[in-house]
């Protein structure tokens, strides 16, 4: 697959966020539930250093909630295990708090997001300060509907080049936290193949950037193996095709996706089966687990 950022963006980006974050006591860095690894951007860490920073699953309506659960706990034991570089010290890159969050509960983010943020930086804020963060992340995964959901109202929508865009105000919400109304935007991972598919799915990287069938036999190589039963009621199957590329030609067939002659157009049939995952049709479904998780059914959402 082959994917082009310009460096100059990437350059961009880093400076600008480098350049708020000494201004912020918190990082709210937006993630997509169903890829956590896969969106986040590992410059970040890089750039925030010890800065406190709340790792937000955002779109958890859309995700395995079992899997959304074994996240959580995954990030929690990250920041109970202690550091290989400071041995002693239980906060390696700082300190970091996890939640699940998604955009059909806005209540719930103006509620514990502000909480989290006075939890990870309060002793130097004094009566009357505010906590300040900046919420940070790759296209797509949600910073403008979560900005919109602690301001109580609609901000523009900043475009996905990433940098932090233009005119950065600092917003001070009810709750005694100040937030900037820009994102500071990151470029998606492109380095590593398997975290591009899954951004690629999801719609973070552009589709015209991307070889589109491959992708979508990414996922459904991954939804045969992992969530077969949504997939025979989603599509009707008869029975459970073998192959990733045997399932799209079934939904091609079933959807009537056929050009002249009869052949499956299997582009159309992609289509059909990526557009299903982004907007949750065929369930709720993650598309990334973190290490050792096992058997997650039954398993409550707890965020
Ligand atoms: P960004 O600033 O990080 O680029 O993301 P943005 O908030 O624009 O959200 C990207 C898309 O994801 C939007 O859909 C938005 O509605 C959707 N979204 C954000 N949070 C959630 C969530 O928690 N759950 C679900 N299901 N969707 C979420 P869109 O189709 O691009 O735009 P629109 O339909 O909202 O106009």
């Amino acid at each position: 697959m082959s994917i082009q950022w310009y460096p100059g963006h990437m350059t961009k980006a880093r400076r600008t966020i480098a350049e708020s974050m000494p201004a912020q006591d918190v990082i709210i860095e937006v993630l997509d539930a169903r890829m956590p690894l896969a969106s986040e951007n590992p410059v970040l860490a890089e750039l925030r250093g010890q800065k406190p920073c709340i790792k937000v699953l955002n779109k958890s309506d859309l995700a395995d909630p079992a899997v959304t659960t074994a996240w959580l706990r995954h990030f929690e034991a990250e920041r109970a295990a202690p550091s290989d570089e400071a041995p002693g010290d239980a906060s390696p890159g700082g300190k970091v708090l996890a939640i699940a969050i998604s955009a059909s509960q806005p209540g719930e983010a103006r509620r514990r997001i502000p909480e989290l943020c006075k939890r990870l930086a309060p002793p130097k804020n004094g009566p009357g300060k505010v906590v300040r963060a900046m919420i940070v992340g790759i296209p797509n995964v949600g910073k403008s509907t979560l900005i919109n959901a602690l301001m109580e109202r609609k901000v523009a929508k900043v475009g996905d080049e990433p940098a932090v865009t233009k005119s950065q105000q600092l917003v001070t919400l009810k709750t005694g936290m100040a937030i900037s109304d820009n994102p500071g935007i990151l470029w998606p991972k492109i380095d590593d193949e398997a975290a591009s598919f899954r951004l690629a799915v999801g719609g973070a990287i552009p589709d015209t950037a991307i070889d589109y069938q491959s992708v979508a036999l990414f996922a459904a190589g991954y939804f045969l193996r992992r969530y077969p039963e949504l997939l025979v009621a989603r599509y009707k199957l008869k029975e459970l095709p073998e192959t990733a590329a045997a399932l799209i030609e079934e939904i091609g067939r079933r959807r009537g996706c056929l050009r002249s002659g009869g052949a499956v157009d299997l582009h159309k049939a992609s289509d059909i089966l990526v557009h299903d995952f982004r907007a949750g049709r065929l369930g709720r479904v993650s598309l990334e687990e973190p290490p050792g998780l096992e058997a997650p059914s039954g398993i409550e959402e707890s965020a």
